[in-house]
């Protein structure tokens, strides 16, 4: 069972959810518990002692699964999600097929942080989107901690001297427009190898190894990542979404610039970035002076 287990989380079986009970002759509730042990059996101590001493959370990372490979662990994320505890965590070493924004691969090599939080809140679908806000808020904060600044280009990628060093890709599952789950996924390049990245990739990426004084090693960045994700995420749940705006503004890279933004229908937008409003939209003023709500797209900063 494990080695067919193991085949799931790896390249070999195309795992479409309909199907893979009866690839692997399974119920879903085997398979989720078989999931469950191997990333309980790939947790070494050293690792799990490293991340909670540096973990002060209630909830947040509180509940690990940790694996050497898998195709995305927010793949993995949403078949466990039924199963596990609010702010349960999906680690990986590395990805084999992470996911990115619009569909496109995500880099996801040995050495960097490729995780995935399942959130259960009680809120309307609609309220998604302000998660990943609060997400990159989240990231720059506890790279501060490491004393290294942070910005952030709308809607999600953390940079660093201008360069991308995070990602982050939420997904919702929702039944009847309830929303049953959320899943934060973020990627941050801390300590890869980006040199046999595609070339416009490798221009535009950096890491934390390339800007941090010191050695820092991924289980305290993520031990500090989930502490502060907590402060930020209760901060939302309380619907304090100015403080987590505020946050935003403060570290943005994008307000004040020209910028050209690819919607997901192909339209291109044109203008100057004003600001976030109170829900989280960003505003764009068009060359002709109108203004307009922009909810979600590709941002190109001119
Ligand atoms: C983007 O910038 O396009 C979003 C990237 C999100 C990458 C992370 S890595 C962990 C999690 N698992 C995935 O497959 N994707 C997200």
């Amino acid at each position: 069972m494990d080695r067919d287990i193991l085949e799931l989380l790896s390249e070999k079986i195309d795992m479409e959810k309909k199907s893979v009970e009866e690839l692997l002759k399974m119920s879903m509730n085997e398979i989720r518990e078989g999931i469950k042990e191997l990333g309980k059996e790939s947790f070494d101590p050293n690792t799990k002692n490293k991340i909670e001493d540096n973990n002060n959370s209630e909830f947040i990372g509180k509940n690990i699964y940790y694996y050497n490979s898998v195709k995305s662990t927010n793949l993995i994320a949403k078949f466990l999600a039924p199963d596990v505890p609010n702010g349960s965590v999906i680690i990986s070493k590395m990805q084999t097929k992470g996911k990115g924004r619009s569909g496109k691969k995500y880099e996801s090599p040995d050495g960097g942080i490729w995780l995935s939080i399942i959130l259960k809140p009680n809120i309307s679908p609609q309220k998604a989107p302000l998660l990943t806000l609060a997400t990159a808020v989240a990231v720059t904060h506890t790279l501060e901690k490491l004393n290294i600044k942070a910005e952030i280009k709308w809607p999600n990628d953390v940079l660093i001297n201008e360069k991308k060093v995070c990602g982050i890709l939420t997904e919702s599952i929702a039944k009847f427009n309830e929303l049953e789950s959320i899943i934060i996924g973020v990627g941050i390049n801390s300590k890869i190898d980006i040199t046999n990245f595609p070339s416009d990739l490798k221009e535009n990426s950096i890491t934390l190894q390339d800007v941090a004084d010191s050695e820092i090693s991924n289980e305290k960045i993520m031990g500090q990542f989930f502490e502060e994700f907590e402060k930020t995420y209760n901060e939302f749940i309380a619907e304090n979404y100015e403080n987590i705006f505020y946050e935003w503004r403060k570290h943005s890279h994008t307000i004040g610039k020209m910028v050209e933004i690819k919607q997901p229908l192909g339209k291109i937008l044109v203008g100057y970035a004003i600001g976030i409003n109170a829900e989280g939209v960003l505003i764009i003023e068009k060359p002709n002076g109108n203004l307009v709500k922009v909810f979600s797209g590709e941002c190109r900063e001119l």
